[in-house]
């Protein structure tokens, strides 16, 4: 089957507005995944396009597939059946799919992952380990990052001396440490209070936008929902909306 953009999307704009291009990022055909030897179906058979620039709000109730698409879309697992390509090459033919996510993609939790040990300075430079950066170019690079994301005076904290709100705000600047083109969050601010919530927020859009990524951003919340670009609404495995943007109510 055939996939184009919907002319709905193609009429929005989008987080660069006249900037956007409308590469396809990633497609997906009939991406199926199974659990427990096919007792759990957790997506039965989805297909979309996600395009350069796009934010894309991926929302539904608990149990629906989220995590399970974002995941696959971050190569951290495999559809049991269907096609899912990345800029135009099937990502199960990729030969190193752990380059694909130190170098395209940046991931964001809700738990945010910190290594409790290491300092926000180093938490920042863990995915340029396994790069042949000099050490000194790591750490100016990790240094921009937190400048970036505010926290350039807490470098040397660890995570426990951090705020919840601090912490994610490190976990966003690891994110960023390869220069990925593509934000992967999941539930990014849902350990978070709403006052942080609006503040990490506007980061990662901020951030987007800067940087010219595209954001998929799985999220409980219509009011962040709403910020997006486009909504896709996931329901028992299946995609049940698919909207430019959510209608603002009243
Ligand atoms: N590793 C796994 N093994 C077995 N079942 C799984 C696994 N991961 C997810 N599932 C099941 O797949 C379905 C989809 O799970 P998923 O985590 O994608 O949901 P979700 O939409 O992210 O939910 P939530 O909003 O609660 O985070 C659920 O029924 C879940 O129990
Ligand atoms: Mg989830």
């Amino acid at each position: 089957m055939e996939f184009s953009p919907s002319p709905i999307m193609k009429s929005v704009p989008s987080a660069q507005d006249s900037k956007v291009s409308h590469d396809c990022v990633f497609e997906a055909k009939s991406l199926q995944k199974e659990f427990d030897e096919g007792r759990v179906k957790a997506l039965r058979g989805i297909s979309f396009q996600i395009h350069s620039g796009e934010f894309v709000a991926i929302i539904g109730t608990s149990g629906s597939g989220k995590t399970t698409l974002l995941q696959l879309l971050g190569s951290l697992d495999k559809p049991s059946s269907g096609s899912l390509l990345y800029r135009g090459r099937l990502m199960t033919e990729m030969p190193d799919t752990s380059t694909y996510r130190a170098r395209e993609i940046g991931f964001i939790f809700q738990s945010f992952h910190l290594l409790p040990t290491f300092t926000a300075l180093e938490n920042v430079q863990i995915p340029m380990f396994e790069s042949d950066i000099p050490k000194a170019e790591r750490e100016s690079r990790a240094i921009h990052l937190l400048q970036s994301v505010g926290l350039e005076n807490r470098r040397h904290h660890f995570p426990a001396q951090l705020s919840g709100g601090e912490r994610q705000r490190v976990a966003i600047a690891r994110s960023l440490a390869n220069g990925p083109t593509v934000l992967l969050a999941d539930e990014p601010t849902g350990n978070l209070d709403s006052e942080n919530t609006a503040n990490i927020l506007e980061l990662i859009i901020r951030l987007q936008r800067e940087k010219n990524m595209t954001l998929v951003l799985v999220t409980h919340d219509l009011n962040i929902a709403r910020m997006a670009s486009r909504t896709i609404q996931m329901k028992d495995g299946h995609i049940v909306n698919d909207e430019p943007r959510m209608p603002i109510s009243e």
